[in-house]
C-alpha cells in the first residue's frame, strides 16, 4: 500500500493540466460493446478505474491497450457476456456493461456492484429501464441475469436522476427496435458526451443535453474514435486546493461550462477567477468566507466535490452548512478531518463546519476516492507533517495527483508502507 507524506503550509502557485474525465471514460468504454471493431479514445486518464474497466472488457474478449492517454479498444471478438464479481466489486461502473451486452448479444450476467464504501448503491433504475425495453431480468447468487431476443422501444421515466442508469438504458435503446423516450434522464456532461459518441457510432438520438432523450433504434452501429472530455471534478479539486492555500493557479484543459456552480461558490468565498475558453485562473489572498452548499444533480453543486468543499470550509472563519442530497452518508472523510483538529458536526445528511480552527498534521486514512481528496486538501494547510494512508483510493480517480501537486509547490511524496 502507498501513503502520501505532506508538509503543510505551502502556497500552490503555477499551472496544472487537468486529465480526461474518469467518469467520462467509464461511460465511453462500455459503448465499444455495442459495435464490434476498433476504437481510439484519446485524452483517457491513465488511472486505476480505467485499468479496471480495461481488465473487465478484456475478460470478455476485447483487446484494450492504454498508451499514455490514448486508449485503443478492439471489441471484434467478444466471447463472454459476463462481468464477474472480481471486477465489479472493485468498481460500480462495471455495471455499465449490462445494457450494451443485452442490446448487442441478447444476454448478460453481471455481478451486483460494490464500488465505493459508503451506503447502499441500488441499481433498480438500471434494471427497470432494461425491463421496459423488453429484457427479462433475474437475480441469482449475487448476479443479475438479463436476456432479450430483441429489445424494443419504450417510454421510461427515471424516478431519480441517475447517471449510470441513464447511460445503461441509453446504450441499450440505441439497438432496440423502435423508438424509446427517456424522461428525467441525467444531464451530467459525461452522459451528454456518451450520447454524442453513440451518434458518431450511428445511433439516432434527439434531445442530447436535455433530460428528455428520444432514441430511434437502429439495426447496428459502427465503431468510432472519440476524445474524452476534461475531468470537471479533478479541476474543481485543484481549484479548491489552490484556494485553501491562498495560492495563484491556472487550471488548463478544462471546460468551465461544466463547473459553473463550483466557480460561483469559489467566487462567493472570496476567490478571484479569470475564466477563459479552456483555462481557469484562480487567485486567493485570504481565508475563505463561510459559504453553504447543497449538493444536487448537474448543473448543481456536484456530490463529487462535497468532501473537497468541506475541507475548504475548515479555513473559513464562521459556520458553514454542507448538505448532501445524493448520498446521505457520504461523510466518511469527517472523522479523519477531526483528527487534524477540525470541528464538524453531522446530522441528517448535513455537516455543520465550525471553521477557522488551527489544523495540525496527523495520520489519516482514506476511505473512498473523494474523501481522500478532501484529506489531501486539509493536509496542505495543516501545520507540520500529515500522512494520508491507503492512497489507492485516490489513484482510482486522479492521474498522478502528487506529481501535479508537487509541480504547484506542494510538499508531498508517495511512500510505500506496510501499514494497511
Ligand atoms: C455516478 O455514479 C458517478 N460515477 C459518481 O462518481 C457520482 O457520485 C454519481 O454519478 C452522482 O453524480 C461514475 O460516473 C462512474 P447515480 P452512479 O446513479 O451512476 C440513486 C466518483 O467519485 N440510484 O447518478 O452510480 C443512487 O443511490 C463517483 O467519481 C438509485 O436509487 O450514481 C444515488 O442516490 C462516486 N437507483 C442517486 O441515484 C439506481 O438504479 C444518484 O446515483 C441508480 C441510482
Amino acid at each position: 500500500m502507498d501513503k502520501f507524506i505532506i508538509e503543510g503550509g505551502k502556497r500552490l502557485v503555477g499551472r496544472v493540466k487537468v486529465s480526461g474525465a474518469k467518469n467520462g471514460s467509464l461511460a465511453l468504454m462500455p459503448a465499444s460493446l455495442l459495435a464490434p471493431g476498433q476504437y481510439n479514445i484519446s485524452n483517457t486518464p491513465n488511472l486505476r478505474d480505467v485499468w479496471t474497466m480495461s481488465r473487465l472488457l478484456t475478460s470478455m474478449g476485447a483487446f484494450c491497450e492504454l498508451n499514455g492517454n490514448d486508449l485503443f479498444i478492439d471489441s471484434s471478438n467478444i466471447t463472454s457476456y459476463e462481468a464477474p464479481y472480481e471486477h465489479v466489486k472493485k468498481m460500480r461502473a462495471s455495471f455499465y456493461v449490462l445494457g450494451p451486452l443485452v442490446a448487442r448479444y441478447g444476454m448478460a450476467k453481471v455481478s451486483l456492484p460494490g464500488g465505493c464504501a459508503w451506503g447502499p448503491r441500488p441499481v433498480d433504475l438500471h434494471l427497470k429501464g432494461l425491463e421496459k425495453l423488453g429484457a427479462t431480468v433475474e437475480m441469482e447468487s449475487g448476479y443479475i441475469l438479463a436476456k432479450a431476443d430483441k429489445l424494443h422501444g419504450a417510454k421510461f421515466h427515471f424516478d431519480i436522476s441517475s447517471v449510470g442508469a441513464t447511460g445503461n438504458v441509453l446504450m441499450a435503446a440505441t439497438l432496440a427496435k423502435g423508438t424509446t423516450l427517456l424522461t428525467n434522464a441525467a444531464l451530467e456532461p459525461e452522459i451528454t458526451a456518451l450520447a454524442r459518441m453513440l451518434v458518431k457510432m450511428g445511433a439516432k438520438i434527439n434531445g442530447i443535453g436535455t433530460s428528455i432523450l428520444e432514441i430511434e433504434g437502429v439495426d447496428e452501429l459502427h465503431p468510432t474514435d472519440e476524445e474524452t472530455i476534461p475531468d470537471r471534478i479533478e479541476a474543481a479539486t485543484f481549484l479548491i486546493a489552490g484556494a485553501i492555500t491562498k495560492g495563484n493557479i491556472e487550471v488548463q484543459n478544462v471546460n468551465p461550462y461544466h463547473l459553473t456552480t463550483v466557480l460561483e461558490k469559489l467566487e462567493e468565498s472570496g476567490c478571484k477567477l479569470d475564466v477563459n475558453a479552456d483555462t481557469i485562473q484562480l487567485e486567493m489572498d485570504s481565508d475563505p468566507l463561510p459559504i453553504d452548499i447543497t449538493t444536487s444533480i448537474y448543473p448543481g453543486f456536484p456530490t463529487d466535490v462535497q468532501a473537497q468543499w468541506l475541507s475548504y470550509m475548515l479555513k473559513a472563519d464562521g459556520l458553514t452548512k454542507i448538505k448532501e442530497t445524493i448520498y446521505a452518508d457520504r461523510f466518511k472523510h469527517v472523522p479523519e478531518l477531526l483528527r487534524l483538529g477540525a470541528n464538524v458536526e453531522l446530522s441528517d445528511a448535513t455537516a455543520l463546519v465550525r471553521g477557522g480552527k488551527h489544523l495540525n498534521g496527523a495520520i489519516v486514512m482514506s476511505s473512498d476516492l473523494r474523501a481522500s481528496a478532501s484529506l489531501l486538501i486539509a493536509a496542505l494547510v495543516s501545520e507540520g507533517t500529515s500522512e494520508v494512508l491507503r492512497v489507492y483510493h485516490i489513484d482510482r480517480g486522479y492521474e498522478t495527483i502528487e506529481t501535479k501537486l508537487k509541480a504547484l509547490g506542494a510538499s508531498i511524496k508517495r511512500v510505500k508502507t506496510d501499514l494497511i
